[in-house]
């Protein structure tokens, strides 16, 4: 049975205080807590079989490497993707993105070719389409966002065209907290003969994913907003576009054979994967991925329906209140970001953290999406596996002692 009560007991930094009040840790869209299991995949690498992989012939080194392509082949069955070569570990998502952007967009894209985006990426996945177009020629179009934070995909048939090359989007805003109708703007992709690529940093640690009915050529995300360490990331690459990404880094472990003035390169992965990588957060992403498969995904995705329908109820009993983005749980991930009255973020999120409630507040890597909603900054709760309904109606009575708070003092002027 999943029971958040049972599940916290995992997390270690969830007993400790904050200015001696429980910590309550609403923070989740930026990054998770790591449960013990985690924490000690990590310890266990460096304190038995920390070496090298790929490169030794010594047990420790075989049983690294082993470890390490064991996580590869994890993450592959947790996004269902058709084999364990079309996992390459990267930093985080922002540096997944970059791979694509200069791997295969930087060579492939010409003047007046067009990359679709939507009006609510986070900047990990636009700045880097922003380079490209500045390098290439190409031009960047984008999706508008319409009434209640959902994509306006009437004009769908124009946006996306037969110029464009490539169309990225966030399948969950970590703003708005809208799921994007994932599937309707890759039949659009299809049809034009575009690539299409999903930013899943807010999606893969929350629903289930499976990149074969996706049908996606490439997707981003993150270990540390799904249990792991910071540090590891991942890009899914469909096996027919793998082939002809170039290399990203160029150092060692990508290449086959050096000569002084040329190189050939690696079999794939290890030919996206330049230099020592960060061999104990992609184990320890492995050990996630078990803990999350334990859980189960779809158990994981009916809990934060659960919490985040909890959190609209309790914070519509907030007159002042302005909450952002779809109306039901159900059209959301596990995040709620609004505006308090007058009050601003910062404050809000100050107030919150002297009660040892930590949330996100400013702009959070969205800043064109803000300047729409003409906002120069909201706040954001958001939920995970071991958030229970306790951490919501603290909350609810933070923000509202928050609003009593600024009205005494605007009442006495302080
Ligand atoms: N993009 C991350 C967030 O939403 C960092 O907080």
């Amino acid at each position: 049975m999943f029971d958040p009560k049972e599940i916290r007991k995992d997390f270690p930094i969830l007993d400790r205080q904050v200015y001696g009040k429980p910590l309550v840790y609403l923070d989740n869209a930026a990054t998770s807590q790591k449960p013990r299991q985690v924490i000690e995949a990590l310890t266990d690498y460096y304190q038995r079989y920390n070496s090298n992989v790929h490169r030794g012939v010594h047990a420790l080194s075989v049983e690294a490497t082993d470890r390490y392509e064991e996580a590869r082949q994890k993450v592959a069955d947790f996004i269902h993707a058709p084999a364990a070569e079309s996992i390459i570990f990267t930093r985080n998502t922002t540096e997944a993105i970059n791979l694509v952007a200069y791997s295969w967009a930087l060579k492939n894209l010409h003047p007046d070719d067009e990359i679709v985006l939507t009006e609510m990426e986070h900047h990990s996945n636009l700045v880097p389409w922003q380079m490209v177009a500045q390098q290439t020629g190409a031009r960047l179009c984008f999706i508008p966002v319409g009434e209640h934070g959902a994509l306006d995909i009437s004009s769908l048939d124009t946006i996306i065209n037969r110029r464009t090359r490539l169309v990225s989007i966030v399948s969950v805003s970590n703003f708005l907290g809208t799921i994007n109708p994932v599937e309707t703007i890759r039949d659009r992709a299809r049809q034009v003969g575009a690539l299409f690529m999903v930013d899943g940093a807010q999606s893969v640690p929350h629903m289930p994913t499976d990149v074969v009915e996706m049908d996606c050529d490439f997707l981003a995300f993150s270990g540390h907003k799904m249990l792991a360490p910071t540090g590891i990331g991942v890009l899914y690459v469909k096996p027919s576009v793998l082939e002809t990404l170039e290399p990203f880094l160029r150092g060692g472990e990508m290449i086959r054979e050096v000569w002084l003035d040329h190189a050939t390169w690696n079999d794939i992965p290890a030919r996206f994967e330049a230099g020592t990588p960060d061999i104990a957060d992609a184990i320890a992403l492995g050990a996630a991925v078990d803990y999350l498969q334990t859980l189960g995904m779809e158990n994981v995705r009916k809990h934060e329906i659960e919490s985040t329908a909890y959190a609209l109820e309790r914070l519509r009993e907030i007159e002042e209140m302005d909450i952002l983005g779809p109306t039901d749980a159900e059209s959301r991930g596990g995040l709620v970001a609004f505006t308090l009255g007058d009050v601003h973020p910062h404050d809000v999120g100050t107030l919150l953290d002297s009660d040892g409630i930590a949330i996100r507040a400013g702009h959070h890597c969205v800043m064109p999406m803000h300047r729409k909603l003409e906002l120069a900054a909201s706040s954001r709760a958001s939920f995970y596996v071991y958030n229970t309904r306790e951490d919501i109606d603290a909350l609810a009575s933070g923000l509202k002692k928050a609003l009593d708070y600024f009205a005494r003092s605007n009442r006495t002027g302080a």
